[in-house]
Order: C-alpha cells, then sequence, then structure tokens
C-alpha cells in the first residue's frame, strides 16, 4: 500500500480583499511550531495570491489559484493563465470545480486542456469532480464520476502533478454530506478508475474529498479510506476553523 501525503486545501471562492490576508497569517503563525503531516493550501482569488505569499512568509502553507485558461496568453479578457499564477506564487491550481461546470458551462474536455496548461505550467492540477443531486437519486453517481475521469483528466497525469477531488454537488455550501459509507464508496471507485486512465500513478494520487467539511466532521470523513484530504470551502475562510479541519492530520 502506497503511503500518500494528505492535503488540506482551502478555496475561498470569489471572498476577501487585502483585510481577509489576516487569516492566513494567523494560520501562518498557528502551524509555525507544527509537525505538519499534511500539506495545507490556500486558494484565495488571484488578485490576493502575491500578497497572501508575502503575508506568509516563511510559512509552509502552500498558495493554489481557482481556474485557469487552457491557452498561454492572448485575448482571453479577464481570463488568467496557469503561468501568470505561478508568476504569482502559485504552485496549484482547482479546475473543473462544479460552480465554474454550472456557471461558465466547462465541459470535462475544457477542465482537461486547463489541466494540462497547469501541468506545463509547473503546477499541480486539482481536477473537481461529483454528481449532481439527480444524478445521486437516479443511481448515476459511479457511472458520472467514470465520465467525469475519463475525460477531465489529461494524458501525463502523475502523482506528483495532479491531485483529484471528489466533491459531491449537492454537499458544496448545504451543510449536508455524505454518509461515511457513500465516501468510501466513491473514493473506492474513483481510485480503481484512476488506475484505468492514470495507470500504477493512480495508485499514489490524493483524492480529496469536498462539500461542506468542518471541524466537527473532519476527523470523520478523512479516516475514510481512500480520503487524503480535504477541498474546503466556507470553513476555509478563519484560520480558527480551518486549523479545526487541520487537526484532523495533527
Ligand atoms: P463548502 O466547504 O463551503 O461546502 O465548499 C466546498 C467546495 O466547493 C470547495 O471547493
Amino acid at each position: 500500500m502506497t503511503s500518500i501525503r494528505p492535503m488540506v486545501a482551502g478555496n475561498w471562492k470569489m471572498n476577501g480583499t487585502t483585510a481577509a490576508l489576516r487569516e492566513p497569517r494567523l494560520l501562518a503563525g498557528m502551524l509555525r511550531d507544527v509537525k505538519l503531516k499534511c500539506d495545507v493550501m490556500i486558494c484565495p482569488p488571484a488578485t490576493l495570491i502575491r500578497r497572501a505569499k508575502s503575508v506568509m512568509k516563511g510559512s509552509k502553507i502552500k498558495l493554489g489559484g481557482q481556474d485557469c485558461h487552457a491557452a498561454v496568453s492572448g485575448a482571453h479578457t479577464g481570463d488568467i493563465s496557469a503561468d501568470m499564477l505561478k508568476d504569482a506564487g502559485a504552485t496549484s491550481v482547482i479546475v473543473g470545480h462544479s460552480e465554474r461546470r454550472t456557471n461558465h458551462k466547462e465541459t470535462d474536455a475544457q477542465v482537461a486542456a486547463k489541466a494540462q496548461a497547469a501541468h506545463k505550467a509547473g503546477l499541480t492540477a486539482i481536477i473537481c469532480i461529483g454528481e449532481t443531486l439527480d444524478e445521486r437519486k437516479g443511481g448515476k453517481t459511479l457511472e458520472v464520476l467514470t465520465g467525469q475521469i475519463k475525460g477531465s483528466i489529461p494524458a501525463g497525469s502523475t502523482a506528483s502533478n495532479t491531485v483529484v477531488a471528489y466533491e459531491p454537488v449537492w454537499a458544496i455550501g448545504t451543510g449536508l454530506t455524505p454518509t461515511t459509507k457513500e465516501v468510501e464508496e466513491a473514493h473506492a471507485h474513483i481510485r480503481a478508475e484512476l488506475a484505468k486512465v492514470m495507470g500504477e500513478e493512480g495508485a499514489g494520487t490524493r483524492i480529496l474529498y469536498g462539500g461542506s467539511v468542518k471541524p466537527s466532521n473532519a476527523a470523520e470523513l478523512m479516516g475514510v479510506a481512500n480520503v487524503n484530504g480535504a477541498l474546503v470551502g466556507g470553513a476555509s475562510l478563519k484560520a480558527v476553523d480551518f486549523i479545526g479541519i487541520i487537526k484532523a492530520y495533527l
């Protein structure tokens, strides 16, 4: 059995201006003398990456972007390339979050192209997948995950340049979470499907759970087989809540 170093990543979504940098500064202080057993990452809005890097100087906390364009540069007003995120101080980028898939109609093929752009820029791609409530109710969860894995994970993905985040759409921001049995079933399925698209690399690839992770449920969720960390939304905005989740690995 491969030993996988877990990751706890915070997705701030469209939240935070300069004043919010107080939180990562606090978090960096809280983690200063802690021997971390997991990677810790914050994905703030792109406008804050560079300043977040400077307020957390010397800390072990990594930074990530929330999306990137598939192209290196060009006439794409308002978009940000993977190279730009890297230049700002990011080491990773989330791609294919369900909010992008829904709000911007992103397809699996576009997500795969973004992940590939991230890899080319030297960033780790955190590729998000997950079923809607209707799909779960219709017994289609595993089928949907298979399709998203086949379509969204590009050739050249390895355990070091790729992280998969399982985020059931109905659990995001709702306070609802799947049962541990449902999480275990989904993650086991993802692990098996990763072997098909990534070969041996699939066994060492981190599979994060995301969707209403809080300090009160983190230890239970992180204890499930094949759960190698968390992708956290709301509870990553405040250092006290985020550390409560990171504690699952201390
Ligand atoms: P919440 O933790 O707020 O449910 O959000 C999860 C998420 O979408 C992380 O990417």
